[in-house]
């Protein structure tokens, strides 16, 4: 399902150059820093300097001319946005500027502080058990330290309920806490929620089995996400039904983090479809066809766009070789200026470098 496979075949598709062509040069990293779920396809450099063929829907909506060829407007009943689609991916649809700048930050928030949260798992669950209140603990610069003593009786209280894969001890302490010889290794809760890659809200997705988990232990998805992915799923639904979010996988993006291509192929009913917002810094997204072969569309995602696939969408490779940091900054200048409150630095900071996307879906 993710991350393209690393033979020389899969070098030669379509899909595959166009990740080479937009990936983001960097010199190899002499520490070998490598990233869980999705590596990067390929350390040998790369293009991400000719963006013209980059499908701009915010630059089509102001400019309100004529669509270039293949690209149409989606009217529908009963929804009062902008959606644009591809006359040829029947199924896919973009919606510009569908949060507000104060929806955006309100998200962004919510990704950090509440979808981390336990029982929802993310990729740290698996090394640390479950982590409560990493945002907090990072705020307030603590440290996340292994305890050497396996009867401390804090151990299970706050950060172990329910880590089934882990028999470690983890808590988060004040710096000047730790005492010579009592502590095994540590880490800073901030450097932690910069390692965050996932979290899955909902019905929980088991990236090993490639599978939802119904055995795990999960919430609903949050009220008003689920309100928001109902409204903004319906110029992708079939006419009459109401979406029904069971599950939703965030992902969060450093600087040169990637998401290989891929099809989500573990919903049952791909008339439904996936509603994908995006947050913070810029990216491309590649929407490629139902193989590897097919040459895909490189199009600009921005905070607060929409996109959804569904019917022949859901079987249609895409990915994100590039996200859009530091030098892109006035791109997100509204979101800077709306997090310029003390308590919102530390997010701040985060998002100036990152980009969060939450995907939402219908399981059954
Ligand atoms: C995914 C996905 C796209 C994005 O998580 O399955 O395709 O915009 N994400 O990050
Ligand atoms: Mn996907």
């Amino acid at each position: 399902m993710y991350g393209a496979p690393d033979t020389a075949a899969a070098e030669r598709t379509a899909f595959r150059r166009a990740e080479k062509q937009y990936k983001l040069y960097k010199p190899p990293n002499p520490k070998g820093r490598s990233r869980s779920r999705r590596k990067p396809t390929g350390g040998d450099g790369g293009g991400g300097g000719d963006l013209s063929a980059v499908v701009d829907f915010h630059a089509l909506l102001a400019a309100d001319g004529e669509l270039p060829a293949g690209i149409g407007r989606r009217d529908c009943a009963g929804f009062d946005r902008p959606v644009f689609c591809f006359l040829d991916r029947s199924g896919f649809y973009f919606i510009p500027g569908a949060l507000s700048t104060e929806e955006q930050c309100y998200w962004i928030r919510e990704s950090l502080k509440t979808f981390p949260q336990p029982p929802n798992r993310t990729n740290l669950t698996a090394m640390y058990g479950s982590i409560s209140d990493l945002l907090i603990a990072a705020k307030n610069q603590k440290i996340l330290v292994e305890v050497k003593n396996p009867d401390d009786q804090e151990r299970n209280e706050q950060n172990n309920s329910g880590g089934k894969t882990q028999s470690k001890n983890f808590k988060f302490v004040e710096e000047l806490e730790i005492q010579k010889g009592e502590v095994c290794s540590s880490t800073t809760a901030s450097t932690l929620v910069r390692k965050l890659r996932w979290s899955t809200l909902g019905l929980q997705f088991d990236w090993s089995k490639r599978n939802y988990d119904v055995s795990l232990p999960h919430n609903n998805i949050p009220d008003p996400l689920a309100s928001l992915a109902k409204k903004m799923a319906i110029p992708a639904m079939p006419s009459g039904e109401e979406f029904k979010p069971e599950a939703a996988i965030v992902n969060y993006y450093g600087p040169s983090d990637m998401l290989g291509g891929h099809v989500d192929d573990m919903e049952a009913d791909w008339t439904k479809p996936i509603v994908s917002i995006s947050l913070g810094s810029k990216c491309i997204f590649l929407l490629g066809g139902k193989t590897r072969d097919e040459v895909p569309t490189a199009m600009f995602l921005r905070s607060g766009d929409i996109v959804l696939m569904a019917g022949e969408a859901r079987e249609h490779f895409h990915g994100v070789p590039r996200i859009f940091t530091e030098s892109d900054e006035q791109e997100i200048s509204a979101l800077v200026s709306h997090l310029s409150g003390k308590d919102d630095q530390f997010i701040l900071d985060y998002i100036k470098n990152s980009r969060i996307n939450i995907n939402i879906r219908q399981v059954y």
